[in-house]
C-alpha cells in the first residue's frame, strides 16, 4: 500500500550564527502561512531567516502526519528557525534532539501565542504563567541543543494585571538563551490596540542578549522606525509580510536611503504569479488550489472588484484557470489607471489567530 507520510528531507546546512542586524530582517512564525512556499517567496524578496509555523511537540512525539508536513524543506531554505510549541519538558528537549538528528540546527519556544487550543495545554503565551514549569521547558530545550542555538518568543504576559515578560526573559538569559523576541502585547490584548514598542527598548536596556522586535510592524517604515525608537537587533515582519512579501525589499531601500514607495501592479502580479508557482511547485498539489482561494485576495485586498474576485475563486475548479481571472482582475484595476499606476495597500487585520497551529496532535 503507497504510504501517505510525506517525504521530509534532511534539513538543508545551517549556518553557524543566525543572521542579526538592521538590514537583516526575519519573517515571523505565522501558523498556516508560513510554509515552504511563502518562507521561498519571503527569502527571494530579501527575508535574511525564516521561523517555522509552530510546530506541537507532542505531534512530533507521536508522529503525527500534519506536523511533519509543517517542516517540510529544501536546500536553499536557510537559515531556517524551528519553532516549537508545547509545556513539557520531556518532550520538548525530545523533540530538538529528535529534530537535530533530521539536521536542524535552530530552535525557538513559542511563549506568545493565546490560541485556546494551545493555551489550554499551558503551552504558548500561557507558560508565562508558570514561569518554574516555562524554564524546565527552556532549559530541555537548551541542554538538547548546541549552545546558543534556542530562541524564546515572548509576549508581555498573560493578562494586563501580570506584565512578567522581564523576569521571564532574565530568567531565560541566565538558562542559555541565545536571542529572544518580544511581541509587546499581553495575551489578553490580543492583536488589539498598540503594541508597546518601549517595552522592546527596556528589553534591549536589561538583556545582554540580542532582542528582536515584533509588533505593528505592517511596512517598512514600520520596521526602521521601530529599529531607530528600540535599538532592538533585528525586525520580524509577520501581518506585514503577508500582505507585502514585498516588504523585505522595501526594508532595504529604506536603509540605504531611498523611498519604500508603493507597488506597481505590475510587480503586484509578479509577486502573485510567483506565489502561485511556489505553491504549484513546492506545496501538496491537493490542496493547492484551496490555498490560492485564500492567499490571492489578501494581496488585493484592497483593490476595487476584491470581492468578485473571491467569488470568481471559490468557483475555479482547475489550477490553470487562476492565472486567467487574476489577468482579468488586474487588467480591471489598471484600466484608466494604467498598468504600472501604484497599488496602495492598506494595513491587514489580522485573521485572528483563528489561526490553525500546525501539527497539533489529533487527540487534541
Ligand atoms: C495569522 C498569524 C499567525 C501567527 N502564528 C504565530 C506562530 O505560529 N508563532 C508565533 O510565535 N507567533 C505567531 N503569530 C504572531 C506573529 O509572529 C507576530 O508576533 C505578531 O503578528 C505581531 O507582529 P505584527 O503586528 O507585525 O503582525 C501569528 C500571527 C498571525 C497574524
Amino acid at each position: 500500500m503507497k504510504s501517505l507520510r510525506p517525504r521530509v528531507e534532511p534539513a538543508p546546512q545551517q549556518p553557524e550564527k543566525l543572521p542579526l542586524g538592521w538590514d537583516k530582517p526575519w519573517l515571523a512564525p505565522l501558523a498556516g502561512y508560513s510554509d515552504l512556499p511563502f518562507r521561498t517567496l519571503c527569502r527571494e524578496e530579501g527575508a535574511a531567516c525564516c521561523v517555522t509555523e509552530m510546530v506541537s511537540a507532542k505531534g512530533l512525539w507521536y508522529d503525527g502526519l500534519n506536523t511533519w508536513k509543517v517542516l517540510e524543506t529544501v536546500p536553499w531554505d536557510s537559515p531556517l528557525v524551528v519553532q516549537l510549541f508545547g509545556a513539557e519538558a520531556d518532550c520538548l528537549g525530545w523533540a530538538v534532539r529528535r529534530l537535530r538528528a533530521q539536521g536542524f540546527a535552530w530552535f525557538d519556544l513559542n511563549m506568545g501565542c493565546s490560541v485556546p487550543k494551545v493555551a489550554r495545554q499551558g503551552a504558548g503565551s500561557a507558560m508565562l504563567r508558570d514561569l518554574d514549569n516555562a524554564l524546565a521547558c527552556a532549559k530541555a530545550m537548551i541542554d538538547a541543543a548546541a549552545p546558543g542555538h534556542v530562541s524564546f518568543k515572548l509576549r508581555l504576559g498573560v493578562r494586563n494585571d501580570a506584565v512578567n515578560w522581564l523576569d521571564c526573559a532574565l530568567r531565560l538569559e541566565d538558562a542559555g538563551a541565545g536571542l529572544v523576541t518580544l511581541h509587546p502585547r499581553t495575551a489578553q490584548e490580543g492583536f488589539g490596540g498598540q503594541a508597546h514598542w518601549e517595552a522592546i527598548a527596556e528589553a534591549k536596556r536589561r538583556l545582554g542578549i540580542p532582542v528582536l522586535a515584533s509588533g505593528d510592524l505592517f511596512t517598512a517604515e514600520d520596521g526602521v522606525r521601530c529599529l531607530k525608537e528600540t535599538g532592538a537587533d533585528g525586525v520580524m515582519y509577520a501581518r506585514g509580510a503577508l500582505t507585502r512579501p514585498s516588504i523585505f525589499r522595501e526594508h532595504a531601500a529604506l536603509l540605504r536611503g531611498e523611498p519604500a514607495g508603493e507597488i506597481p501592479a505590475g510587480e503586484l502580479r509578479r509577486l502573485i504569479r510567483r506565489h502561485m508557482e511556489l505553491i504549484g511547485s513546492l506545496g501538496s498539489e491537493d490542496n493547492a488550489l484551496y490555498r490560492l482561494r485564500s492567499i490571492v485576495p489578501r494581496y488585493v485586498r484592497s483593490l476595487p472588484g476584491v470581492r468578485l474576485l473571491r467569488q470568481r475563486l471559490c468557483a475555479c475548479q482547475r489550477l490553470e484557470e487562476l492565472d486567467g481571472i487574476l489577468d482579468d482582475f488586474l487588467a480591471g484595476c489598471a484600466s484608466g489607471a494604467g498598468d504600472a499606476a501604484p497599488v496602495k495597500l492598506d494595513k491587514f487585520d489580522p485573521p485572528e489567530p483563528s489561526c490553525r497551529p500546525a501539527g497539533l496532535p489529533e487527540e487534541e
